[in-house]
């Protein structure tokens, strides 16, 4: 069986500065996978490396359903239904919720554009009552909801998430953890990364632990959950229970 997303000896940095170093993972269909790390670790740099995005592979090879990735254009890229939703949302601020989600579906017939627009508010029906708004003027939880829902409406085949989770309030968090189960229930693939090491662990499928651009641990969740290690320095000992 070949993964979905097959990333092997992946060296990648900015102009001349390697970040990440030897990194191998893998995504399988329908899996949520997930990286954790520190700041400053190279998780956002190992997303844009895979997506095309300002970072560039200097080595290793990057494949998606099998076909050599690494050195596409990023637009391309998304094409082929890897889509990436960046640190920092990136939403078009100005436009509204409405368009936004249009955009995520840019180049599909009208009746599938409209279909995405149905899905994204039934997933979110707290974007809906805002759907005329500029994206501005939403709060950062339903700025992130209306990142994914964008996302979702390409219809991806593996959404790299980096730490939607990042600045929001605790119910919020707990809503945004719940869609992203909800997508690896419905079979979506998902390649997470995130800071918030508790939730992650509890919904991914098998993680990664990245630090100083090198993967130093991985295996399923549940067993790094219980990695002493893990626990020690993600999970903040072990009274999170
Ligand atoms: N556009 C860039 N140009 C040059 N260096 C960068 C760029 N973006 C990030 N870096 C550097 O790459 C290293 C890794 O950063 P990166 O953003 O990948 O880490 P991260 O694990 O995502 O951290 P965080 O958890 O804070 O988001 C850092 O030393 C950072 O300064
Ligand atoms: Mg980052």
């Amino acid at each position: 069986m070949s993964a979905l997303l097959d990333v092997a000896s992946l060296d990648a940095g900015y102009a001349g500065l390697g970040i990440v170093s030897d990194v191998s993972l893998e995504v399988g269909a329908g899996e949520l996978v997930a990286v954790l790390g520190p700041n400053g670790a190279g998780k956002s740099t190992l997303l844009r490396a895979i997506s095309g995005i300002e970072a560039t592979r200097t080595g290793g090879s990057v494949r998606f359903e099998g076909r050599d990735i690494g050195g596409m254009r990023a637009d391309r890229i998304a094409k082929l239904g890897l889509v990436h939703v960046p640190e920092g949302r990136q939403l078009f601020t100005e436009l509204t919720v409405d368009d936004n989600i249009r955009l995520g579906a840019f180049g599909r017939p009208r009746a599938f554009v409209e279909r995405a627009l149905g899905e994204a508010y039934e997933r979110f029906p707290q974007l809906e009552a805002r759907r005329t708004s500029t994206a501005f003027a939403l709060s950062g939880g339903e700025q992130q909801m209306l990142a994914i829902a964008r996302a979702l409406a390409s219809e991806p085949k593996l959404l790299m998430l980096d730490e939607p989770s990042t600045g929001l309030a605790p119910r919020i968090v707990a809503a945004i953890f719940e869609t992203i189960a909800d997508l690896r229930k419905r079979g979506t693939s998902v390649l997470l990364v995130e800071q918030n090491a508790y939730l992650t662990l509890r919904v991914a499928d098998r993680a990664y632990v990245l630090e100083h651009g090198r993967i130093v641990l991985s295996g399923p969740a549940t067993e790094l959950a219980n990695d002493a290690r893990v626990r020690a320095i993600y999970l903040g000992g072990s009274s999170e229970e």
